[in-house]
């Protein structure tokens, strides 16, 4: 018995169990490598977007073997109300239930699917903007407004540094533009952002790691740059970047600087104060603050 489970679906609600294959877990096996047609179960969260929705149902069908169940499920508002019609559009007879927000379906895999090729190469790998990226990455289609004021505001930077929850690799794309810099590392939980910024970011000195910055050991550095998350599993989440905010200042030597974006609500001055010797605000917009944060 095979089974097999994708993100992290509510116990409560579902039994899940199995390896996992979310791309947001790192060492996981990517659903879409599986071996076609290999698992008896699978238990998958469905994605918020459509395009990374599709993708991931698709994956899991073709990962299934005929008769293989799969239980599909996600918050009505996060795209639950449309798994039903999806999975149908793919070939399956669906039987749906409702249960604490959320639509769960079930399919017993058929033999004959349809249209997964499609939803596979509209959610998959592909460029936009000149860059490497996959829907479901953050802001996969276009450059953010926080990270472009980023950038507005970044000077030159030397020495050696990290980019925090680096992405793509949009901060890290200029960064390296200065010959001063001797070496970037660049982390990113989500697999699908680090695949596309080893193919966007060709440079000797960047090392690019599918990992959790909570739990990277880095230390002495001269620099770091990041536009911290603010969400965790779809819900906001202030710890998550105040974790962000405590690794970048444990990854500084005395001196050393870090650079940040964040949404003007979020409360991170009381966060920054203590953790650096000088706080300073280098850009702002209606929405967005930049700091720069001395150690
Ligand atoms: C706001 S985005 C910024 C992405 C990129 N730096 C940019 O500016 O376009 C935050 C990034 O942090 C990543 N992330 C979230 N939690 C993480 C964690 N615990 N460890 C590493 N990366 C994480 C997300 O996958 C996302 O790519």
């Amino acid at each position: 018995m095979k089974a097999a489970v994708f993100g992290q679906p509510p116990l409560r609600l579902v039994a899940g169990s199995g390896t996992q294959f979310s791309p947001l877990s790192p060492g996981a096996q990517a659903l879409e490598a599986c071996t076609p047609a290999s698992l008896d179960e699978l238990t998958l969260l469905a994605p918020p977007g459509v395009l990374e929705r599709r993708y991931a149902l698709a994956a899991g069908l073709a990962a299934l073997k005929p008769g293989g169940v799969l239980t599909a499920l996600a918050l009505k508002t996060a795209g639950g109300g449309r798994i039903k019609s999806e999975l149908e559009a793919f070939g399956c007879a669906v039987q749906e239930s409702a249960k604490a927000h959320h639509r769960i379906c079930l399919v017993a895999r058929p033999n004959a699917l349809t249209g997964l090729d499609e939803a596979m190469a509209l959610g998959g790998p592909q460029q936009a903007g000149g860059l490497w990226t996959q829907p479901g990455v953050f802001s996969w289609d276009r450059i953010d407004p926080g990270t472009a004021l980023l950038l507005a505001s970044l000077p030159p930077l030397k020495g050696v540094g990290v980019d925090l929850g680096c992405g793509i690799g949009v901060l890290a794309r200029d960064v390296l533009a200065h010959p001063a810099v001797t070496r970037l590392v660049m982390i990113d939980i989500d697999r699908r952002a680090v695949e596309a910024a080893r193919r966007n970011i060709d440079d000797p000195r960047a090392e690019i790691l599918w990992t959790d910055v909570r739990t990277a050991p880095l230390e002495g550095l001269d620099f770091v740059v990041m536009n911290p998350p603010f969400h965790a599993a779809g819900q906001k989440d202030d710890a998550l970047g105040a974790a962000f905010i405590d690794k970048a200042s444990a990854s500084l030597r005395k001196g050393g600087v870090c650079w940040l974006v964040a949404n003007r609500q979020l409360p991170y001055e009381a966060v920054l104060a203590p953790r650096f010797s000088t706080v300073m605000l280098k850009g702002q917009t209606g929405l967005y603050k930049v700091y720069e944060a001395r150690r």
